[in-house]
């Protein structure tokens, strides 16, 4: 389903940023943008802003933004293509309509009724929480030392002792059984009929990363099994995908997020004012939550139980971390299971002073490694550190892997050099000499080794959008296909077409990106702050490296390419090495 870019700017253009923002957010405008309350994070002073004369906004606390899709996008939680369809609907533009297939506008439809569904269950178990047949409940939470801002802040609930009075009260308000089936609220078998799924139960609504629930997790309130009864995956609802507490850890400006096992974790340790708290729903971490997670820290710190499963389980979060660009670290709970048993018995400031002694997540699967192997003996520690290496040959920066390995050698009393011969060695055994390719990443973000140069094309791009005048001293050396291919080179395309037109315009680049993630990834282009903290001299020196460091990889990469004997090629080439001198002389003016 596609639309074509006229379409897509037409309807951007009838949907004024700052009229369609205001129907959200209250704004007010101040010099040439419009304020208000960032609607992405808690906030008290605003620092939400949206530029008329870009149509864009943008918030300076929690760094969300983009154009008027984004912010459907974001605040709506709908996908691109309902968003248009919504802003097509609202500006009067009329879609090409066979580009909507039948399935399409079904999900979609689907989608938005399964969310009313869930939010109206939410309610209802909240209340029911608080009247008379809920008391055992309340009672529970308390027992479990749960305060009433907790409980509310949270959404925590009751689901009653009948059969299906969530049923019967979904059914008043008018939802078809069919969708609360879909919601996964209620099952039908032929002996009992139409039942809820959850009766009896202390309920904790699962949120998506903009409030919005989407599923539930119940327990039993003592040891009845199963402990914990949670909402089947539905179109709304990915568990993979999505993160308990995410909606809140968010905003919580820690550069790191805690991550744990249970909802009782998350709640406990929110409570206990550790607000980057997250937890995966119930199953092992996936990619997809890595992901999910880089696109608000780049260190997790593993809180799982301490008891075996909990281990393993921390074990085999470490690698999906790493290859995501997270660096995990370990922090263990002993003597207490988990979070929510250790900040009741020890308090905060004992966490906090675990989260200060947390284990690197590396040397962490060392010294689990370490227990299977007799370190008093020889040979023991030989097929240890044999091992050890092993691991270490995955680690395939060179800077990174003689860090680790001089951590290793320290931690384990041999020498660097041995390890380091060890290391090599074992790497040829294992064909490993030259590095393994990584897995093909759908985002050219996290590219791991590309991290460093990714960087520099995505803050000179920024510089270009920024400042015209820097566009104008640039563009002679460097042009969009310096950039590499995919979103950067395709915003650069755009951006340069737009100058040579004579007038940039953000927000209609951003049409492009109709993917979710690229769209994000692009909006960042748009807000990046590069100015800060420093004076124009040492901006000037930072972008000249800037321009440097891409077009010298430019440089590379043509080079690979190049057929030795081509002749005409190797000219060129020689050309461009050339203007790197002059790139070199060159002085960037910034104003
Ligand atoms: P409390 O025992 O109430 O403190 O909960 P907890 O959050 O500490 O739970 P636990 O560590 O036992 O489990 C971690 C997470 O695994 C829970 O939050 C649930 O998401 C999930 N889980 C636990 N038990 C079950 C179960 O019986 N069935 C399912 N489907 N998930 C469970
Ligand atoms: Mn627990």
């Amino acid at each position: 389903m596609y639309y074509s870019d006229e379409v897509i700017e037409e309807v951007r253009s009838k949907n004024d940023i700052v009229d369609v923002i205001s129907g959200y957010v209250r704004l007010q405008k101040k010099g040439s943008s419009y304020f208000g309350l960032c609607p992405f994070h808690n906030e008290k002073s605003p620092s939400f802003s949206v530029s008329r004369q870009k149509q864009m906004y943008y918030c300076f606390g929690c760094g969300a933004g983009g154009n008027v899709f984004t912010f459907l996008m974001e605040y709506e939680n709908y996908s691109f293509v309902e968003a248009l369809k919504y802003l097509a609907d609202r500006g009067g533009v009329k879609l090409p309509e066979q580009e909507y297939s039948k399935e399409a506008k079904e999900r979609a439809d689907t989608k938005a009724v399964l969310l009313e569904i869930n939010k109206l269950a939410a309610r209802y178990y909240y209340v029911q929480l608080k009247q008379t047949q809920g008391a055992h409940a309340l009672s529970y939470l308390k027992n479990r030392e749960l305060s009433d801002d907790t409980i509310r802040a949270f959404g925590l609930g009751y689901s009653n002792k009948y059969s299906n009075d969530l049923y019967q009260y979904l059914k008043s308000k008018g939802y078809q059984s069919e969708m609360l089936i879909k919601a996964g609220l209620i099952s039908v078998d032929e002996r009992q009929g139409v039942y809820d799924k959850f009766w009896n139960r202390v309920m904790f609504p699962i949120m998506d990363v903009n409030s919005r629930v989407i599923g539930f997790g119940g327990r039993v309130m003592g040891d009845g099994k199963p402990k914990y009864l949670n909402s089947p995956e539905t179109v709304i609802f990915d568990k993979s995908r999505n993160l308990y507490g995410l909606n809140r850890a968010r905003s919580s400006r820690k550069p790191y997020f805690l991550l744990c096992e249970g909802y009782m974790d998350v709640i406990s340790l929110h409570q206990a004012g550790f607000t980057n708290a997250v937890a995966s729903l119930g199953t092992a971490l996936t990619p997809g939550h890595a992901s999910l997670i880089r696109r608000y820290v780049q260190e997790v710190y593993l809180t799982y139980d301490s008891d075996e499963a909990g281990t393993k389980a921390a074990l085999r979060a470490v690698p999906i971390l790493r290859e995501v660009g997270i660096t995990a670290r370990v922090i263990r709970m002993e003597p207490y299971k988990d979070p929510d048993e250790f900040i009741k018995n020890l308090g905060a400031e004992a966490f906090e002073e675990r989260i200060g002694k947390a284990r690197n997540g590396f040397m962490f699967s060392l010294e689990v490694l370490e227990k299977s192997y007799d370190l008093h003996t020889p040979e023991g520690k030989t097929e240890f550190m044999r091992e050890a290496a092993r691991r270490l040959t995955e680690f395939e920066e060179e800077i990174e892997r003689n860090n680790y390995i001089e951590a290793v050698a320290e931690a384990y009393h041999v020498g660097i050099g041995d390890l380091k011969n060890l290391v090599g060695k074992v790497a040829v055994q294992a064909g490993l000499a030259v590095p393994a390719k990584r897995p093909k990443q759908t985002n050219q973000q996290h590219g791991g080794k590309e991290d460093g140069i990714v960087k520099s094309q995505k803050i000179l791009l920024t510089w270009l959008i920024e400042d015209e005048s820097v566009f104008r001293q640039i563009r002679p050396y460097i042009a969009p296909s310096d950039f590499s291919e995919g979103i950067y080179r395709t915003v650069a395309e755009l951006l340069y077409e737009q100058y040579e037109a004579g007038e940039v315009n953000p927000a209609r680049i951003m049409n492009h990106f109709a993917d979710e993630e690229e769209h994000r990834d692009v909006a960042g282009l748009f807000h990046t702050r590069i100015r800060e903290l420093t004076s124009a001299k040492e901006q000037e020196k930072a972008l000249k490296e800037t321009v440097l460091r891409v077009k010298n990889h430019s440089i590379e990469e043509a080079a690979k390419q190049l057929d030795p004997t081509d002749m005409p090629g190797l000219q060129k080439l020689m050309d461009v090495k050339r203007e790197m001198q002059d790139i070199q002389k060159l002085h960037i003016s910034i104003n």
